[in-house]
């Protein structure tokens, strides 16, 4: 398990690259609502960071109430310790079926009420379960452009298609694997030479800032924040 880079939230756009991030760089919230977020990660945690300071600095109306991971040596434990953010290990090997991993991660997040659950590196399937316990609340961050390769190996991919572009897709979750509605893309170009890891931390950077855009509109689309 790697430990990626800290997120920065300035220089939305990579000026020196031919692709730029599509959508308007300001949000807001109201000021009057606060959304309750809830995380599951399994990885170095860099896109939970990176939501989490998305709403220490106020650019989302939000606050990370509660993170869940499936292993207990992950980055994203340390990271929420650093930040002081809650943090609840429901290690998946300790479970009978994914529909008893799903109703522990449905219980912590019921107790700490929160509003949304963003998959930010959460390396389990989710069931049914989980997904009809958060009805349009549950967001994914893929590091693919979706529908283009699903699955735990999307850079990989995308690099032995011999793709030019590729990117990151903030989305709601359906059953299928990496499928449901799409509320944030950005592309990001494939460069001479690049190799699994050199594109995943340009995609990452990406992913970094289009994901608290997708809790924004998720939150928005159920009137939980004000436009
Ligand atoms: C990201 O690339 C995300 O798209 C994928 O898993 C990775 C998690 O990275 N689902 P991190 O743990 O947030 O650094």
């Amino acid at each position: 398990m790697g430990h990626g880079p800290t997120p920065v939230h300035q220089n939305v756009s990579e000026h020196n690259q031919a692709i730029q991030w599509p959508l308007p760089q300001e949000f807001q919230g109201s000021g009057e609502t606060c959304l309750r977020l809830g995380v599951l990660a399994s990885g170095s945690g860099s896109n939970f960071e990176a939501l989490a300071q998305a709403c220490q600095s106020g650019q989302l109306a939000a606050n990370v109430c509660q993170l869940v991971v499936n292993n207990p040596f992950c980055g994203a434990r340390e990271r929420a310790e650093r930040l002081g953010i809650p943090c609840i290990v429901h290690d998946h090997r300790g479970f009978s079926s994914r529909e008893a991993l799903d109703q522990a991660l449905i219980d912590s997040f019921r107790r700490a009420q929160v509003d949304l659950v963003v998959m930010a590196g959460w390396m389990r399937i989710v069931t049914e379960r989980l997904i009809d316990a958060f009805p349009e609340r549950l967001v994914n961050i893929h590091p693919s452009l979706l529908p283009s390769f699903r699955g735990a190996r999307a850079i990989e991919q995308a690099l032995s298609a011999g793709v030019r572009i590729t990117g990151c897709t903030a989305h709601l979750v359906s059953l299928e694997v990496d499928t449901g509605p799409i509320l944030v893309q950005a592309a990001v170009p494939v460069l001479d030479g690049d190799t699994p890891q050199t594109l995943a931390a340009r995609i990452h950077r990406q992913e970094h800032k289009i994901l608290p855009h997708a809790v924004q509109l998720a939150a928005h689309r159920l009137a939980l924040l004000s436009p």
